[in-house]
Protein backbone atom coordinates (compact mmCIF):
# COMPACT_ATOMS: atom_id res chain seq x y z
CA UNK A 1 0.00 0.00 0.00
CA UNK A 2 2.81 2.33 1.39
CA UNK A 3 4.72 1.73 -1.90
CA UNK A 4 1.76 1.75 -4.20
CA UNK A 5 1.10 5.54 -2.82
CA UNK A 6 4.70 6.34 -3.10
CA UNK A 7 4.23 5.69 -6.84
CA UNK A 8 1.23 7.44 -7.22
CA UNK A 9 3.24 10.91 -5.22
CA UNK A 10 5.85 9.99 -8.02
CA UNK A 11 3.56 9.90 -10.98
CA UNK A 12 1.38 13.34 -10.26
CA UNK A 13 4.94 14.74 -9.25
CA UNK A 14 5.79 16.30 -12.96
CA UNK A 15 2.87 17.52 -12.92
CA UNK A 16 2.37 19.70 -9.99
CA UNK A 17 6.33 20.75 -11.15
CA UNK A 18 4.76 21.69 -14.28
CA UNK A 19 1.49 23.48 -12.84
CA UNK A 20 3.85 25.67 -10.24
CA UNK A 21 6.30 26.62 -13.35
CA UNK A 22 3.43 27.80 -15.49
CA UNK A 23 1.52 30.41 -13.62
CA UNK A 24 0.71 33.72 -15.58
CA UNK A 25 0.89 37.40 -14.33
CA UNK A 26 -1.07 38.05 -11.42
CA UNK A 27 -4.19 39.04 -12.32
CA UNK A 28 -5.45 42.88 -10.33
CA UNK A 29 -8.48 43.07 -9.23
CA UNK A 30 -10.65 45.73 -11.68
CA UNK A 31 -13.55 47.60 -9.76
CA UNK A 32 -16.51 46.86 -11.73
CA UNK A 33 -19.45 49.35 -11.02
CA UNK A 34 -22.33 49.31 -13.15
CA UNK A 35 -23.93 52.06 -11.56
CA UNK A 36 -20.88 53.89 -12.80
CA UNK A 37 -22.78 56.13 -15.96
CA UNK A 38 -20.30 58.48 -16.35
CA UNK A 39 -17.82 55.24 -16.54
CA UNK A 40 -19.70 53.20 -18.50
CA UNK A 41 -19.75 56.79 -20.95
CA UNK A 42 -16.23 57.18 -21.26
CA UNK A 43 -15.86 53.29 -21.62
CA UNK A 44 -18.57 53.08 -24.68
CA UNK A 45 -16.54 56.37 -26.16
CA UNK A 46 -13.40 54.20 -26.29
CA UNK A 47 -15.07 51.21 -27.32
CA UNK A 48 -16.20 52.53 -30.47
CA UNK A 49 -13.70 54.93 -31.32
CA UNK A 50 -10.59 52.22 -30.81
CA UNK A 51 -11.82 48.57 -31.22
CA UNK A 52 -15.15 48.91 -32.98
CA UNK A 53 -12.74 49.23 -36.69
CA UNK A 54 -12.14 45.53 -35.76
CA UNK A 55 -14.53 43.59 -33.62
CA UNK A 56 -17.92 43.76 -33.30
CA UNK A 57 -20.22 43.94 -30.58
CA UNK A 58 -23.79 42.48 -32.84
CA UNK A 59 -25.79 41.77 -30.12
CA UNK A 60 -26.08 45.72 -29.21
CA UNK A 61 -27.75 48.97 -31.50
CA UNK A 62 -26.41 52.50 -30.64
CA UNK A 63 -29.93 54.12 -29.23
CA UNK A 64 -30.11 50.30 -26.98
CA UNK A 65 -26.68 51.12 -25.41
CA UNK A 66 -27.24 55.06 -25.61
CA UNK A 67 -30.66 54.58 -23.88
CA UNK A 68 -28.82 52.26 -21.48
CA UNK A 69 -26.23 54.39 -20.68
CA UNK A 70 -28.02 57.74 -20.40
CA UNK A 71 -26.83 59.77 -23.79
CA UNK A 72 -29.71 61.46 -26.05
CA UNK A 73 -29.79 60.21 -29.60
CA UNK A 74 -28.19 63.54 -30.38
CA UNK A 75 -24.89 62.64 -28.95
CA UNK A 76 -25.23 59.42 -29.96
CA UNK A 77 -25.29 60.64 -33.42
CA UNK A 78 -22.13 63.18 -32.81
CA UNK A 79 -19.97 61.18 -30.93
CA UNK A 80 -20.70 57.60 -31.28
CA UNK A 81 -21.96 56.79 -34.58
CA UNK A 82 -18.81 56.03 -36.75
CA UNK A 83 -18.86 52.49 -37.98
CA UNK A 84 -23.02 52.85 -39.14
CA UNK A 85 -25.55 55.10 -40.32
CA UNK A 86 -28.70 54.68 -38.17
CA UNK A 87 -28.75 54.78 -34.31
CA UNK A 88 -30.97 51.80 -34.59
CA UNK A 89 -27.93 50.33 -36.35
CA UNK A 90 -25.85 47.29 -34.68
CA UNK A 91 -22.58 47.49 -33.55
CA UNK A 92 -20.57 46.12 -36.13
CA UNK A 93 -17.19 46.07 -37.18
CA UNK A 94 -15.68 48.48 -39.72
CA UNK A 95 -13.39 45.88 -41.03
CA UNK A 96 -14.63 43.48 -43.16
CA UNK A 97 -14.03 40.11 -41.86
CA UNK A 98 -12.17 38.60 -44.52
CA UNK A 99 -9.71 41.17 -44.53
CA UNK A 100 -9.37 41.00 -41.06
CA UNK A 101 -8.48 37.62 -41.31
CA UNK A 102 -5.92 38.21 -44.32
CA UNK A 103 -4.20 40.90 -42.27
CA UNK A 104 -3.79 39.43 -38.86
CA UNK A 105 -4.29 35.85 -39.72
CA UNK A 106 -7.34 35.09 -37.32
CA UNK A 107 -10.77 37.30 -37.42
CA UNK A 108 -11.06 39.43 -34.44
CA UNK A 109 -13.41 37.97 -32.52
CA UNK A 110 -17.08 39.51 -31.59
CA UNK A 111 -16.71 40.78 -28.10
CA UNK A 112 -20.04 41.00 -26.86
CA UNK A 113 -19.31 38.29 -24.59
CA UNK A 114 -15.73 38.21 -23.92
CA UNK A 115 -16.13 40.04 -20.23
CA UNK A 116 -18.20 36.64 -19.32
CA UNK A 117 -16.33 34.46 -21.29
CA UNK A 118 -12.75 35.88 -20.29
CA UNK A 119 -13.87 37.63 -16.58
CA UNK A 120 -13.33 41.06 -16.14
CA UNK A 121 -10.19 41.02 -14.04
CA UNK A 122 -8.53 38.59 -17.51
CA UNK A 123 -9.49 41.68 -19.72
CA UNK A 124 -8.19 44.57 -17.31
CA UNK A 125 -5.30 42.37 -17.34
CA UNK A 126 -5.04 41.96 -21.44
CA UNK A 127 -5.48 45.76 -21.95
CA UNK A 128 -2.69 47.11 -19.72
CA UNK A 129 -0.28 44.02 -20.52
CA UNK A 130 0.97 44.74 -23.96
CA UNK A 131 4.91 44.56 -24.98
CA UNK A 132 7.17 45.22 -27.93
CA UNK A 133 8.17 41.85 -29.49
CA UNK A 134 9.89 42.52 -32.30
CA UNK A 135 9.55 38.48 -33.45
CA UNK A 136 5.88 38.95 -33.35
CA UNK A 137 4.25 39.26 -36.95
CA UNK A 138 2.46 42.72 -35.19
CA UNK A 139 5.48 44.14 -33.36
CA UNK A 140 3.67 43.54 -30.20
CA UNK A 141 2.86 40.60 -27.61
CA UNK A 142 1.04 40.28 -24.40
CA UNK A 143 1.38 38.53 -21.35
CA UNK A 144 -1.75 37.37 -20.58
CA UNK A 145 -2.41 36.25 -24.59
CA UNK A 146 0.39 34.97 -25.59
CA UNK A 147 1.27 35.81 -29.37
CA UNK A 148 -1.93 37.73 -29.32
CA UNK A 149 -2.60 38.73 -33.53
CA UNK A 150 -4.15 42.02 -31.91
CA UNK A 151 -2.02 44.98 -32.32
CA UNK A 152 -1.56 47.49 -29.19
CA UNK A 153 -3.99 49.55 -30.53
CA UNK A 154 -3.91 52.05 -27.44
CA UNK A 155 -0.15 52.32 -26.98
CA UNK A 156 0.49 55.89 -27.45
CA UNK A 157 -1.91 56.28 -24.51
CA UNK A 158 0.56 53.60 -22.80
CA UNK A 159 3.47 54.36 -24.33
CA UNK A 160 6.11 50.96 -24.89
CA UNK A 161 6.51 48.81 -22.40
CA UNK A 162 8.85 46.05 -22.28
CA UNK A 163 8.14 42.65 -20.66
CA UNK A 164 11.04 41.01 -18.17
CA UNK A 165 11.19 37.30 -17.94
CA UNK A 166 13.35 35.38 -15.77
CA UNK A 167 14.26 31.74 -16.34
CA UNK A 168 12.91 29.41 -13.08
CA UNK A 169 14.78 26.36 -12.34
CA UNK A 170 13.19 24.50 -15.14
CA UNK A 171 14.22 26.87 -17.77
CA UNK A 172 10.78 28.35 -18.42
CA UNK A 173 10.15 31.97 -19.38
CA UNK A 174 8.78 33.78 -15.79
CA UNK A 175 7.25 37.02 -16.00
CA UNK A 176 8.81 39.42 -13.89
CA UNK A 177 7.04 43.09 -14.44
CA UNK A 178 7.16 45.48 -17.11
CA UNK A 179 9.61 48.01 -17.84
CA UNK A 180 8.31 51.48 -19.87
CA UNK A 181 10.86 52.20 -22.42
CA UNK A 182 9.23 55.21 -23.71
CA UNK A 183 5.88 57.15 -22.25
CA UNK A 184 2.71 57.55 -23.49
CA UNK A 185 0.31 60.20 -23.61
CA UNK A 186 -1.00 58.95 -20.51
CA UNK A 187 0.45 58.33 -16.49
CA UNK A 188 -0.14 54.48 -15.70
CA UNK A 189 -2.78 55.63 -13.44
CA UNK A 190 -4.81 57.59 -16.14
CA UNK A 191 -4.33 54.66 -18.54
CA UNK A 192 -5.58 52.01 -15.78
CA UNK A 193 -8.63 54.24 -15.11
CA UNK A 194 -9.32 54.08 -18.93
CA UNK A 195 -8.74 50.22 -18.96
CA UNK A 196 -10.94 50.18 -16.14
CA UNK A 197 -14.00 52.31 -18.04
CA UNK A 198 -13.45 50.19 -20.95
CA UNK A 199 -13.62 46.86 -19.15
CA UNK A 200 -16.71 48.19 -17.12
CA UNK A 201 -18.82 48.66 -20.38
CA UNK A 202 -17.57 45.55 -21.76
CA UNK A 203 -19.01 43.97 -18.85
CA UNK A 204 -22.09 46.17 -19.28
CA UNK A 205 -22.32 45.02 -23.41
CA UNK A 206 -22.23 41.03 -22.04
CA UNK A 207 -25.35 41.77 -20.03
CA UNK A 208 -27.16 45.09 -20.41
CA UNK A 209 -29.90 43.35 -18.53
CA UNK A 210 -28.50 44.08 -15.61
CA UNK A 211 -28.97 47.81 -15.53
CA UNK A 212 -32.61 47.16 -15.69
CA UNK A 213 -32.19 44.47 -13.31
CA UNK A 214 -30.41 46.46 -10.49
CA UNK A 215 -33.04 48.95 -11.17
CA UNK A 216 -35.98 46.86 -10.44
CA UNK A 217 -34.33 44.75 -7.87
CA UNK A 218 -34.09 48.89 -5.52
CA UNK A 219 -38.25 49.55 -6.11
CA UNK A 220 -38.47 46.11 -5.27
CA UNK A 221 -37.17 46.79 -2.06
CA UNK A 222 -38.94 50.17 -1.68
CA UNK A 223 -41.92 48.66 -1.99
CA UNK A 224 -41.27 46.08 0.42
CA UNK A 225 -40.57 48.98 3.10
CA UNK A 226 -43.32 50.60 2.03
CA UNK A 227 -45.70 47.98 2.21
CA UNK A 228 -43.94 46.86 5.87
CA UNK A 229 -44.98 49.84 7.17
CA UNK A 230 -48.73 49.24 6.18
CA UNK A 231 -48.50 45.58 7.29
CA UNK A 232 -47.54 46.13 10.77
CA UNK A 233 -50.23 49.29 10.90
CA UNK A 234 -52.58 46.54 9.83
CA UNK A 235 -51.65 43.93 11.95
CA UNK A 236 -51.88 46.08 15.27
CA UNK A 237 -55.56 47.24 14.17
CA UNK A 238 -56.42 43.39 13.97
CA UNK A 239 -54.79 42.59 16.98
CA UNK A 240 -56.09 45.78 18.98
CA UNK A 241 -59.18 44.24 20.84
CA UNK A 242 -57.71 40.46 20.98
CA UNK A 243 -56.61 39.72 24.61
C1 LIG B 1 -6.52 46.37 -35.71
C2 LIG B 1 -7.61 45.51 -35.35
C3 LIG B 1 -7.99 45.44 -33.87
C4 LIG B 1 -8.37 46.48 -33.06
C5 LIG B 1 -8.50 47.94 -33.42
C6 LIG B 1 -8.67 45.89 -31.78
N1 LIG B 1 -8.46 44.54 -31.81
FE1 LIG B 1 -8.81 43.24 -30.27
N2 LIG B 1 -8.19 41.69 -31.45
C7 LIG B 1 -7.82 41.79 -32.78
C8 LIG B 1 -7.50 40.47 -33.26
C9 LIG B 1 -7.03 40.13 -34.69
C10 LIG B 1 -7.71 39.57 -32.19
C11 LIG B 1 -7.53 38.04 -32.20
C12 LIG B 1 -6.24 37.73 -31.57
C13 LIG B 1 -5.89 36.27 -31.54
O1 LIG B 1 -6.78 35.42 -31.44
O2 LIG B 1 -4.69 36.00 -31.61
C14 LIG B 1 -8.14 40.38 -31.06
C15 LIG B 1 -8.43 39.87 -29.80
C16 LIG B 1 -8.96 40.59 -28.75
C17 LIG B 1 -9.32 40.04 -27.45
C18 LIG B 1 -9.14 38.61 -27.01
C19 LIG B 1 -10.27 37.80 -27.49
C20 LIG B 1 -10.17 36.37 -27.06
O3 LIG B 1 -10.08 35.51 -27.94
O4 LIG B 1 -10.18 36.12 -25.88
C21 LIG B 1 -9.83 41.08 -26.71
C22 LIG B 1 -10.35 41.02 -25.28
C23 LIG B 1 -9.76 42.26 -27.54
N3 LIG B 1 -9.22 41.93 -28.76
C24 LIG B 1 -10.18 43.49 -27.12
C25 LIG B 1 -10.04 44.66 -27.87
C26 LIG B 1 -10.41 45.96 -27.38
C27 LIG B 1 -11.05 46.25 -26.03
C28 LIG B 1 -10.09 46.84 -28.36
C29 LIG B 1 -10.22 48.35 -28.31
C30 LIG B 1 -9.34 49.01 -27.37
C31 LIG B 1 -9.54 46.08 -29.48
N4 LIG B 1 -9.52 44.75 -29.14
C32 LIG B 1 -9.11 46.63 -30.68
C33 LIG B 1 -7.76 42.95 -33.53
C34 LIG B 1 -8.06 44.21 -33.08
Amino acid sequence: MKKLLILLFLAVLPAAAFAASEHGPKLDPVNIDLNDKASLQRGARIFVNYCLSCHSASYMRYNRMGNDLGISEELVKENLLFAADKVGDLMKAVMPKDDAKLWFGVAPPDLSLIARSRKPAWVYAYLRSFYRDPESHSGWNNVVFPHVAMPHVLYEWQGDQRAVFKKDAHGVDVFEGFELERPGSMSAKDYDAAMRDLTNFLVYLGEPAKLVRYQIGLYVLIFLAVFLVFAYLLKKEYWKDVH
